[in-house]
């Protein structure tokens, strides 16, 4: 049975693969993802914040020292707190190469497209085979409109994709208005890989101190739902391939995922959890479900339930949408 894959132009044994997270921070637990099978690994991230702070002092063009902006600056990590300096994260990826033999791709995590991007460079000479970009913003700025938020996420990817010659994947968040369109945009600028999609953590208040506390918890399956739904949306409508984040806990939802159009499958909660080897359990999960749909690879599965074949998929889904109020009953 053939279950392998092929993402951001790269060829996998399998779609199974451990996303950014602390996991890829210890050559270690980098060698215990490759001895679990993972099919290919996310560095965790450089940050914007990290490489600005490093480079000049200063975050988001402010001096943290400042007094008018030490209050806001002061809830980022400082320094220290970071697994790697800059220049080490680099020094970590080109041992992190010559530790596995499967395809490491590196990750940058900002807001903007400014001068820290040079980074990706840097990354690409360090090994890595292709670069995830994660432009993650709350932003909260009632005078900035979308339109301007897509344009600088198009113009960063069109810029990279100038300079470097590895593929480039991009973490996006649902949250745009119109996410279909704004995924045509990126394939239009030559991003390689979508990447479905960012979490955002959101803080709970705490009605004791009445402040806002930073929760991290892991996912769950249900999560999963707004990327299948994405999925099978954009499946074999962008030349750009795809890749799952978010809600994949077992190997049912592996399967979902394919099912909908995924290329590859990032997991991150159900490692932390279960441990890498649990990659194991994905994979076979797969294969014996691909043996009792009778299915010979991996090809036959992915995009069967996308919404492809639909005339008109924006109906079907407000068909669902209304099918499903009706189906609690009146
Ligand atoms: C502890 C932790 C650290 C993470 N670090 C990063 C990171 O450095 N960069 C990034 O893009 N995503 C990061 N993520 C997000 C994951 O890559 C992933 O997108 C998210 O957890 C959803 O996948 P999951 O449901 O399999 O956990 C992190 C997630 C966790 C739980």
């Amino acid at each position: 049975m053939d279950i392998s894959t092929t993402y951001l132009g790269l060829k996998l044994a399998h779609p199974f693969m451990a996303g950014a997270s602390p996991l890829s921070a210890r050559l270690d637990s980098v060698r215990r993802l490759e001895d679990a099978g993972t099919a290919a690994i996310v560095l965790h991230s450089l940050f914007e914040e990290q490489i600005t702070m490093a480079a000049t002092g200063r975050i988001r063009h402010r001096d943290p020292l400042e007094r008018q902006f030490a209050a806001d600056l002061s809830l980022f990590p400082t320094t220290t707190d970071y697994p790697f300096s800059p220049v080490e994260h680099l020094e970590h990826l080109r041992r992190v190469k010559a530790a596995v033999d499967v395809p490491v791709i590196g990750s940058l995590n900002g807001t903007t497209g400014e001068e820290w991007l040079k980074y990706a460079t840097l990354l690409q000479q360090a090994g890595a085979d292709a670069i995830e970009l994660n432009l993650y913003e709350v932003v909260t700025d009632l005078t900035v409109p979308g339109s301007v938020i897509e344009h600088q996420i198009r113009s960063a990817v069109a810029e990279l994709k100038r300079v470097l010659h590895i593929p480039v994947a991009v973490k996006l968040s649902p949250f745009f208005s119109a996410l279909g369109n704004f995924a045509h945009q990126l394939d239009e600028a030559g991003a390689d890989g979508l990447v479905l999609f960012n979490r955002f953590y959101q803080p709970d208040i705490d009605i004791r101190t009445m402040t806002a506390v930073p929760t991290l918890e892991l996912s769950r399956a249900h999560e999963l739902r707004l990327r299948l739904r994405w999925l099978a949306i954009l499946h074999g409508r962008v030349r750009s391939s795809l890749a799952v984040t978010g809600g994949v806990e077992t190997p049912p939802d592996g399967v979902k995922a394919i099912l909908s159009g995924a290329h590859a499958v990032q997991m991150v909660s159900a490692l932390l959890r279960h441990g890498p080897e649990y990659l194991q359990t994905m994979q076979r999960g797969l294969e014996s479900w691909m043996e009792w749909q009778k299915f010979g690879s991996l090809g036959e599965v992915r995009g069967r339930a996308s919404v492809q074949s639909s005339p008109d998929p924006s109906a079907f889904e407000r068909a669902h949408y209304i099918r499903t109020l009706h189906s609690w009953g009146m």
